[in-house]
C-alpha cells in the first residue's frame, strides 16, 4: 500500500498501471475520472488474491475459506464506515452502486413514507439517478416532485431552496458535487435547514468521495450513497449509508437468501440491518476491491491531493478560457476538478473524438443530466475531469488538442 505523507503525484501515478499505456500510438491523458476512476495495482492485486486464495461464499460456510471470505467482507464494512465516519458498521449497506442505493431508499419511501400531495425536493443539477427514482416515486404515490433552480454559474438558488421546503416536503435528495458542472454544494447548511423542518436528506456523494474526505456524522445527512468505481475501486459495488432509525423503518428492497431470520410457509421474519438489505450472494470480490481502494486512499495525503487537483482545475480553466469560442459550463465559486465546455457549433462528440486521436480521454454527452444542460441551452458538453494522478502535462495536452481542433474547424 502506498503511504505518501507529502503529495508526490509522480509516485502515485506509478501506482496505476493503465496510466502508462498508450492509446492510438499516443501516451494516455486520462481525463474522464468523473465517469470512472482508474485502479491502483493494490486493488487489482486484492481481487486477484481473493480469487486465488480466499474465494468462497460468505455467512454460509463453516469451513476455513468461508470464514476468511466472511471476515474480509465484514471487515470491509467496518472500513467503509470509518472512511465516511459513519457511527456504526451496521449502517453500511453494500449495493451495486449509488443508483441502486437511491432506488433502495426510493422504494422504501414509496412503501412507507409518501402519500398523495407530499413533496420530494430535488435540484436542477441532479444526475438522472437522483431524478428518475423520485419521478417514479411521485407517480406511484401521488407525491409531487419539486426542483431547486440553479443560477447561470451553476450554483443552487439558496433562497428558492428555503422557499421550496414546506410542511409537505418528505425528503430532500441532493447532489454533493455536480458531475456535470463540478459545483460543490453547501451540503451541511442545506441539511441543517431541512432538519430544522424535520425533513430527512439523502446526499449523493458519487463525485465528492473521490475528491474530498466525507464525514456523514458531521454533515448529518440521513442517507449517503457513493459508487466504488469512482473512488478507485471496482465496478458493480457501491454503498448506501443510512442512519439506523431510518434503515430500520424502511422495508427490504429485494428478498431471498441471507436476508431472513426464519422462513415458514406461514410467514417470514427478516434480519436486522444490514442483512435485511443484502439478499442473495453479494458482490464479495467488489467489496474486497473497494476495501483495498479505501486503504489506498487512506494512504494518500488527501489535503495535498485535493490541492493538486485544484491547481490542475485552475490551470485548465485559465488556459481553455483563452481558446476562441470556448464556453465553460459551470463557473461556480466552489468547484471540484470537473471542467465542462462547448466550442462554438462543434458537437461535443466531435470534440471527444478529436481529442481521443491525440490520446486525451474526455467524456462527451449529456452526462446523465439532461435537464441541467437544457437549463444552459446546450444538449451536450465535453467534460474533462481530473484526479490526483493527473499532471500538468495532461492539462497541456488537453489544451493543445483543443486548440488544434478549434483551428481545424476554423
Ligand atoms: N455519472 C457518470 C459521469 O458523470 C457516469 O460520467
Amino acid at each position: 500500500m502506498t503511504n505518501i505523507s507529502t503529495f508526490d503525484f509522480a509516485r502515485v501515478r506509478a501506482d496505476f498501471p493503465i496510466l502508462s499505456t498508450t492509446v492510438r500510438g499516443k501516451p494516455l491523458s486520462y481525463l474522464d475520472n468523473g465517469a470512472t476512476s482508474q485502479k491502483p495495482a493494490s486493488v487489482i492485486e486484492a481481487i486477484d488474491r481473493y480469487y486465488r486464495a480466499e474465494n468462497s461464499n460468505i455467512h454460509r460456510g463453516v469451513h476455513y475459506l468461508s470464514e476468511q471470505a466472511t471476515d474480509a467482507y465484514e471487515s470491509a464494512r467496518a472500513k467503509v464506515a470509518h472512511f465516511i465516519a459513519a457511527p456504526e458498521s451496521d449502517e453500511i449497506i453494500f449495493v451495486r452502486g449509488a443508483t441502486e442505493g437511491i432506488n433502495l431508499v426510493a422504494h422504501g419511501f414509496i412503501e412507507t413514507q409518501l402519500s398523495e400531495g407530499d413533496e420530494i425536493l430535488i435540484t436542477h443539477m441532479e444526475h438522472h439517478a437522483n431524478i428518475v427514482p423520485w419521478q417514479i416515486a411521485a407517480e406511484k404515490t401521488g407525491a409531487v416532485l419539486k426542483v431547486v433552480p440553479v443560477n447561470d454559474a451553476g450554483e443552487l438558488d439558496l433562497v428558492a431552496y428555503s422557499d421550496l421546503l414546506s410542511e409537505r416536503t418528505k425528503l430532500v435528495a441532493l447532489v454533493h458535487v455536480s458531475n456535470a458542472l463540478g459545483t460543490i454544494n453547501p451540503a451541511k447548511a442545506l441539511i441543517a435547514e431541512a432538519h430544522a423542518r424535520d425533513i430527512p436528506v439523502l446526499l449523493d456523494g458519487c463525485q465528492s468521495v473521490p475528491h474530498m474526505p466525507v464525514d456523514v456524522a458531521d454533515l448529518d445527512c440521513d442517507f449517503f450513497v457513493f459508487s466504488g468505481h469512482k473512488v478507485f475501486g471496482p465496478t458493480g459495488i457501491g454503498v448506501l449509508w443510512g442512519k439506523r432509525e431510518w434503515l430500520e423503518r424502511l422495508p427490504p428492497y429485494q428478498s431471498g437468501g441471507d436476508m431472513i431470520e426464519r422462513v415458514d410457509f406461514e410467514g417470514t421474519t427478516y434480519k436486522g440491518i444490514p442483512g435485511k438489505f443484502e439478499a442473495g450472494t453479494p458482490h464479495i470480490e467488489g467489496v474486497i476491491g473497494l476495501a483495498a481502494a479505501i486503504d489506498y486512499v487512506n494512504g494518500l495525503d488527501r489535503v495535498g491531493a485535493l490541492a493538486h487537483e485544484h491547481a490542475l482545475l485552475l490551470d485548465a480553466t485559465e488556459k481553455l478560457s483563452a481558446v476562441d469560442g470556448l464556453r465553460i459550463i459551470g463557473t461556480a465559486q466552489h468547484k471540484a476538478s470537473i471542467l465542462s465546455f462547448v466550442i462554438n457549433e462543434i458537437h461535443p462528440h466531435d470534440i471527444g473524438t478529436f481529442l481521443d486521436a491525440d490520446g486525451v480521454a474526455v467524456r462527451a454527452g449529456h452526462h446523465c443530466t439532461q435537464p441541467l444542460l437544457k437549463r444552459f441551452g446546450v444538449p451536450a458538453t465535453a467534460r474533462a475531469s481530473f484526479s490526483f494522478y493527473n499532471n500538468f502535462e495532461d492539462v497541456d495536452r488537453l489544451v493543445a488538442a483543443v486548440t488544434k481542433m478549434q483551428r481545424f474547424f476554423g
